[in-house]
């Protein structure tokens, strides 16, 4: 297997642990990253020792080397252009939640990424939580029996609160609770996909 290129929009908190990531994975060939703030920039990119680093999201998807772009910005109003242009630049997107402000722009996204035969996933990273996986597994293994209701209870530290409601507003369900939901979206796709894979069998 051949390793890529990656570009990354946004290397903050979270963009920053991604491209640290990213960095050390063996299939990937070298980063290019974009982030608007200079002593960060500047920071990530010695960490990382990305083959390319520029304020300039545009420039970055300009560039022909990659095919792929995870973007990691901040304020959240910024997803949707974001993620327009990314596609319109013919790259795969790996994207942060929340996809976008209103379901119309959500709806829009998916619709482009269809048509234009690139990937386009959010980094719902909740999935690889072992507690998650586990409890996945116990579900799909007929363990813990069938599920019939999900009470689902979140803490965030307060500080954290302040930062995501000070720049953004959207609901609780919208900017945390999409994990959970994710999580049970994803817990009832398994078992469908392993019923079909063995009645191919
Ligand atoms: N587990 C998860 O899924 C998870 C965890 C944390 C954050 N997030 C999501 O990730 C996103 C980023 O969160 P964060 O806490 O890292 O925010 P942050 O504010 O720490 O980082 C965002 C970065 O984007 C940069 N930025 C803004 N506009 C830009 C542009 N046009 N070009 C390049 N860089 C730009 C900012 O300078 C900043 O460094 C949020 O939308 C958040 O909801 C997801």
């Amino acid at each position: 297997m051949s390793g890529i290129d990656l570009g990354i929009i946004g290397t903050g908190w979270c963009g920053g642990i991604r491209t640290a990531a990213a960095a050390d994975h063996p299939l990937v060939c070298a980063l290019h990253i974009a982030e608007v703030r200079p002593e960060r920039v500047a920071e990530v990119a010695a960490a990382t020792r990305a083959r390319s680093a520029t304020a300039d999201q545009q420039a970055l998807l300009s560039r022909d080397e990659f095919a792929a772009v995870m973007i990691s910005a901040t304020p959240e109003t910024t997803h949707y252009p974001m993620a327009c242009e990314a596609l319109r630049a013919g790259k795969h997107v790996f994207f942060e939640k929340p996809i976008a402000m209103t379901l119309d722009e959500a709806d829009e996204l998916i619709a482009l990424a269809r048509s234009s035969g690139r990937k386009f996933t959010i980094g719902y990273s909740q999935r690889f939580n072992p507690k998650y996986a586990h409890v996945r597994q116990a579900i799909a293994a007929g363990t813990i029996g069938r599920p019939v209701s999900a009470l689902i209870s979140r803490h965030i530290t307060r500080g954290l609160g302040k930062k995501i409601s000070g720049r953004v507003k959207l609901s609780q369900a919208a900017m945390e609770s999409t994990h959970d939901l994710d999580f049970l979206l994803w817990r009832l796709a398994s078992p469908r996909r392993s019923r079909s894979a063995s009645i191919r069998k």
